[in-house]
């Protein structure tokens, strides 16, 4: 099954192995507390991690839970924060990390321990997707436990809206979203709300998926991709143009501001993530309680139906983890079934493991593990969270982004895509 995942090549796990002195991952280890790093603080993103805390917690009364979460959708301060502790010889007992290339970088700077014992002992080879273990092994060791699916390519919209400027229904094309976007405008209304600066470097990727299709898309990430040609300034223009019709960017309330803006009806539009679904439909303190359907609908982003862009969280075993005992019951808990589907349902993604209980998962994430299984879905990395880009080439990619912000020249964005996908693609 899921023959799709081969066509998409995501990233070639190969190359030298770096590590050496790795302690293997064998039990063992203080088993008093364990500390675990990730950027799920937020509405909505926080809700996830409690419920797998609780299950936790309640299966390992014994071990003290601490959570070292820090703000910033996407990682964005967290990960800095992160390299510093891996630097300085400091890290936390686990920490959240991407499947594909993300992940890469950690295994080859010899940061985390492979974990092929593990899951021996727990069975896990057999609950996850073969190709995506493909996409945390390296040299045939496997170094992280998955626990979503995340889709990076919905369209959230408000009907209302939609309705009232005379837009019949969600765009499926990139034309036909710009046009819709006009009418938008035209009748007063934020077209497309966006959020701190990462969320323009996620619109993008939506662009260009949507504008150049999944195989051109996929391409564009692996060695000599052709970032310089015509598909791509297309692609560009097109995103210019949406630009125009954002809102300015607005960091201090992040993804969540700009997605609250569609359920709250002062944006039409918002492209994001799927966990912006269990923002909108979570209780409160940390959920909007929102209804689909009424507040607000969602679509495949335009031009990408039939496309899953695809991203999994996944934990790490932390080479020297101060507890390693906690830490390896921390990702027996994050691999389970049990603590799978208690944390997807509240954070608006799918659960990795191939078992899941299904009738949990409703209204969008219904779909979601529909579209995930259809025979013939496509599926593209998402380069922002994880998939196709290292560190580096993502954190170039958003400094392009940040000037081009400033200066609207598409021409300096593309050549500044082209030099960093020469520097970065392996
Ligand atoms: C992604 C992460 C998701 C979600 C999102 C917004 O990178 O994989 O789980 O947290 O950022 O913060």
């Amino acid at each position: 099954m899921r023959g799709r995942w081969k066509a998409v090549a995501a990233v070639a796990l190969s190359g030298a192995l770096v590590i050496s002195g790795c302690g293997g991952d064998g039990g063992g280890g203080d088993a008093s507390e364990v500390e675990v790093f990730s950027w799920w603080t937020g509405p909505g993103e926080a809700d996830g991690l409690k419920a797998l805390q609780a299950d936790f917690e309640k299966k390992n009364p014994g071990i003290k839970f601490t959570n070292a979460a820090i703000a910033g959708g996407s990682g964005t301060q967290a990960q800095a924060v992160l390299a510093s502790r891996l630097q300085n010889r400091k890290p936390p007992d686990s920490f959240q990390g991407h499947a594909g290339a993300e992940l890469l970088d950690y295994i080859k700077a010899g940061q985390i321990e492979p974990l092929d014992s593990f899951y021996e002992e727990n069975n896990l080879k057999q609950a996850y997707p073969q190709q995506l273990l493909d996409q945390i092994s390296y040299q045939g060791k496997i170094y992280s436990v998955p626990v979503n699916i995340h889709r990076s390519n919905i369209l959230w919209y408000n009907p209302k809206i939609l309705d009232e400027a005379g837009v019949s229904g969600p765009p499926t094309s990139i034309p036909e979203f710009i046009d819709a976007l006009k009418k938008v405008d035209a009748a007063g209304k934020v077209p497309l709300s966006l959020g701190a600066q990462w969320t323009a470097d996620h619109l993008l990727e939506n662009v260009l998926l949507g504008s150049m299709g999944a195989d051109a898309y996929n391409a564009l990430w692996k060695p000599g991709g052709d970032w310089s040609g015509p598909a791509v300034t297309k692609a560009l223009g097109e995103f210019a143009e949406i630009m125009k019709y954002t809102t300015a960017e607005a960091a201090s309330t992040d993804w969540q501001g700009a997605a609250k803006a569609v359920v709250d009806g002062k944006a039409a539009f918002n492209i994001m993530g799927d966990w912006a679904y269990g923002y909108y439909v979570n209780p409160p303190p940390n959920g909007l309680a929102k209804k689909l359907d009424t507040d607000f609908k969602y679509a495949a982003a335009p031009g990408t139906e039939g496309v899953y862009m695809w991203l999994s969280d996944s934990f790490t075993l932390p080479k020297n983890a101060p507890h390693r005992g906690g830490a390896l019951a921390w990702l027996k808990e994050v691999g389970s079934k049990e603590g799978q589907d208690l944390f997807n349902p509240k954070k608006g993604s799918i659960p990795a493991r191939k078992d899941a209980d299904k009738a949990l998962y409703k209204g969008y994430l219904e779909y979601a593990i529909n579209e995930w299984n259809k025979p013939g879905i496509k599926l593209a990395g998402s380069f922002w969270h994880g998939v196709y880009s290292n560190k580096k080439w993502h954190t170039d990619i958003d400094q392009a982004v940040g000037l081009f912000l400033q200066n609207k020249d598409v021409t300096k964005l593309q050549q500044a895509l082209v030099q960093t996908a020469k520097a970065n693609a392996q």
